[in-house]
């Protein structure tokens, strides 16, 4: 016999993804069901930072959360770069504020470590309300998504990050929420089963997507706010290295907040994660002072690529030009050799190659230009000249 056993995590040990979250859980065994089922959800929302820690991968890795959270800006004025998105969502704030009401729905979108997550906080700060976090990958039974809904505040905002592993099903239980701030709920099994609308305070929902391709168009319809994050200028992130050095009491000049910003990748997170290793250095080998001396030296010995390159980038661009001499090469060829699914090629790792020139994306598949030979230090082929 199944029996439903509710359960609640209340302590606030846990992080704040499982803070307030209740759900139903179908096994037997009721008093070891809680402590299981969070083992489980832990695991899952682990699998977010899959990939190795690497050094210049823009990942999170489970060990930087807590540094991470220091060095997060916290208001909308400290949150360097994407001025589009920042001037959209800052007269969104005013307008919701000054009527009182809750903010549109926002969807933010873009590859990792752009400041999505930051962002979904500075909204709640903003609006001065509470925030609650939880994941797709999270969210397993229809429980867990009903019991996070009902005990929303009013106008708080809940951030769903990776809304792209939200299952199909609970994703059309949603729709309702976001619309109309209802919620259909079966009770009971077969003939005596009832169906049950609950009303939800009206909140403001904010989710996080790495592939907005994978979102559906009416889930993305739901959406008032649609922002994408465009990786950082290296005027942007040496910007925040310097901010992050000021927070963390690093003394660095402008020169060596520069250095660290050129192999960054575009990418706050890992610019951060630079300065974290060369602080070391330069407390270990030099006297703590970063500049752009010693954050050479410190990025040289920690052999990081002079673009911020990581792994999957360097394999990509090689296999073009050394399997393929230069290319084109269809998506899905190198999905199969890079063992990568293809939307996360297209979402996650071509957007920087492409904005700093070094692939192309043509009818025909996928090129390495000019530069990227150049880089690789390896002869361009002369390619015969096109007929049409
Ligand atoms: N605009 C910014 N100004 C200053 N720091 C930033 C900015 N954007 C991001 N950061 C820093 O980068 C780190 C990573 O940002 P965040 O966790 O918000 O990225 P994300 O887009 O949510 O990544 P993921 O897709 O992996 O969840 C944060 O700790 C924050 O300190
Ligand atoms: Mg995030």
């Amino acid at each position: 016999m199944e029996l439903r056993v509710k359960f609640w995590i209340l302590s606030d040990a846990y992080p704040s993804i499982y803070r307030s979250k209740a759900g139903f859980c179908r096994f037997g065994l009721p008093a070891a069901c809680a402590p299981v089922r969070l083992l489980f959800s832990m695991a899952r929302a682990q699998d977010s930072s899959e990939s190795p820690e690497r050094l210049i991968s823009a990942t999170r890795a489970g060990e930087e959360d807590g540094f991470e959270l220091k060095l997060r800006p916290r208001w909308l004025g400290e949150f360097i770069g994407q001025s589009r998105a920042k001037e959209q969502l800052a007269i969104a704030l005013e307008a919701a504020k000054s009527r009182g009401e809750a903010l549109d729905h926002v969807l933010l979108s873009g590859p990792p470590g752009l400041g999505k997550t930051t962002l979904a906080s500075i909204i709640a700060n903003e609006l001065d309300v509470g925030f609650q976090q939880t994941s797709g990958s999270a969210i397993q039974i229809q429980g867990d998504m009903t019991a996070i809904l009902t005990n929303l505040r009013e106008r708080q905002v809940l951030f769903l990050d990776e809304i792209h592993r939200l299952q199909p099903v609970l994703e059309e239980k949603l729709y309702t929420a976001l619309e109309d701030l209802k919620l259909d709920i079966i009770i009971g099994q077969g003939p005596s089963a009832r169906t049950h609308v609950m009303e939800i305070r009206p909140f403001t929902f904010v989710a996080a997507t790495t592939r907005l391709g994978m979102l559906s168009s009416p889930l993305r319809s739901r959406f008032g706010i649609l922002l994408r994050l465009e990786f950082y200028t290296e005027e942007e992130l040496r910007v925040i290295v310097e901010r992050s050095a000021e927070v963390l009491q690093v003394p660095i000049d402008t020169d060596g907040a520069a250095e660290i910003a050129l192999r960054s990748r575009g990418t706050p997170r890992i610019a951060n994660r630079l300065l974290r290793r060369v602080r070391d250095y330069a407390q270990v080998r030099g006297n703590g002072e970063i500049d752009r001396k010693t954050a050479h030296a410190a990025l040289t010995m920690l052999d990081v690529d002079p673009h911020g390159f990581d792994e999957i980038d360097r394999r990509l661009l090689l296999t073009i030009i050394e399997k393929y001499d230069g290319g084109p090469v269809g998506l899905g060829t190198l999905a199969a050799i890079l063992a990568e699914d293809e939307g996360a090629l297209e979402e996650v790792y071509e957007p920087f190659l492409i904005q700093i020139g070094f692939l192309d994306r043509t009818p025909r598949g996928r090129v390495a230009t000019r530069l990227a030979y150049e880089h690789f230090r390896i002869t361009m082929p002369q390619r015969p000249a096109s007929l049409f």
